[in-house]
């Protein structure tokens, strides 16, 4: 595999407010193939934006590493910074007001980042349109931005976001505001962009449906990467052909299959879905079971103060020499033994 174009390694992001910390990135490892179209998941709180936000140098990740292309986003000078902002990054927003001047029509507002860069008239005008026609609205560059419905503003956006030929295109919930059809019509403009300009896109949503629309998602609960969701094309064959046939004259089809991974960490962490643990009732301890196909997480006894489990609990804090050596499985072996 190549070298990812995104590269995050245990990021962490604290806010501070007030006397207050909120932790809202702990540790997160984080790759991105180059030209690859990506979907992030989680729920609100969960993350998304500060992670956004880090990618696109709007705001300094705590700890850890993070690198763009060849930007080592931790080392950068503020004015670097600033400048990869806006050379390399494009954004989408959730409204799409915050992309969009309302007192200009469509193309003007396209053309706006690249008067900013200095671009000159005749070819800003030329790209502009370009854009506009590369996410369907060849036939509104003149329309004021009030003329134009939700889901042809969250478009006109997209040109904006990318005026500039940005190397990543970020998009933070970019159907938040709109209704399922016109998400839809944003994701397949997206989807043709990647294509097309072979660029590489995060797009965040709220709605685990997109993994339909991209090329892998990943989901983050917590600050930290949860599981992963990739598409798979499988070939389908009816019965009734005659597999000795040339395989191409067959007339099977494709058919998507999805599947969801759990991710570890480096340090083998990993976040078991809620609605597991709470199918198990299991909490704060668990059984691990080494079977012949893998681990099996099983509910500890209900009663939390079994001396069993304070032996467990203690010799793994304590790292005692025992259990220090089997980690987990020989704390487990222990406590099966009594
Ligand atoms: N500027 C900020 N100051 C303080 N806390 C913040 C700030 N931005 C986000 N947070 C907190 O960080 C956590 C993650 O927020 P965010 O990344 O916005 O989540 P998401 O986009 O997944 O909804 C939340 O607990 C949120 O309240
Ligand atoms: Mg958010």
């Amino acid at each position: 595999m190549t070298e990812p174009f995104i590269f995050c390694d245990g990021l962490v992001k604290i806010y501070r407010v007030a006397e207050l910390e909120v932790v809202a990135l702990q540790g997160l490892n984080f790759s991105v193939q180059s030209g690859e179209l990506m979907g992030i998941v989680g729920a609100s709180g969960s993350g998304k934006s500060t992670l956004m936000n880090i990618l696109g140098g709007l705001d300094r990740p705590t700890a850890g590493k993070v690198r763009v292309g060849d930007h080592d986003l931790l080392k950068m000078s503020e004015r670097m910074l600033t400048r990869y902002r806006r050379e390399q990054v494009g954004f989408v927003w959730q409204q799409s007001a915050r992309n969009l001047v309302p007192y200009l029509n469509a193309v003007e507002n396209v053309e706006l980042p690249m008067t900013l860069a200095g671009a000159a008239g005749k070819s800003k005008r030329q790209r502009a349109q370009t854009l506009l026609e590369m996410v369907g609205l060849g036939a509104r560059m003149s329309h004021m931005v009030g003329e134009l419905s939700g889901g042809e503003q969250q478009r006109v956006s997209i040109a904006v976001s990318l005026a500039n030929n940005p190397s990543l295109l970020l998009a933070d919930e970019p159907t938040g505001e709109v209704d399922s059809n016109t998400a839809q019509v944003i994701y397949d403009t997206l989807r043709h962009l990647n294509t097309e300009l072979k660029l590489t896109m995060i797009l965040v949503s709220h709605d685990p449906g997109i993994a339909r629309h991209v090329d892998r998602v990943v989901s983050i609960r917590d600050g930290m990467l949860s599981s992963e969701t990739r598409r798979q094309m499988r070939m389908v064959q009816p019965d009734d052909v005659d597999y000795s046939d040339t395989l191409a004259e067959t007339n099977g089809h494709h058919e998507e299959t999805y599947e969801e991974l759990v991710v570890l960490d480096r340090a083998g962490r990993l976040q078991i879905p809620k609605e597991f643990l709470e199918q198990f009732d299991i909490r704060g301890r668990a059984i691990l079971d080494v079977t012949e196909d893998g681990i099996l997480i099983r509910p500890a006894p209900q009663d939390r103060d079994a001396p069993e489990l304070v032996i467990r609990k203690s010799s793994l804090e304590t790292g005692s020499q025992p259990a220090r050596k089997g980690g987990i499985r020989g704390a487990w072996q222990r406590f099966r033994r009594k």
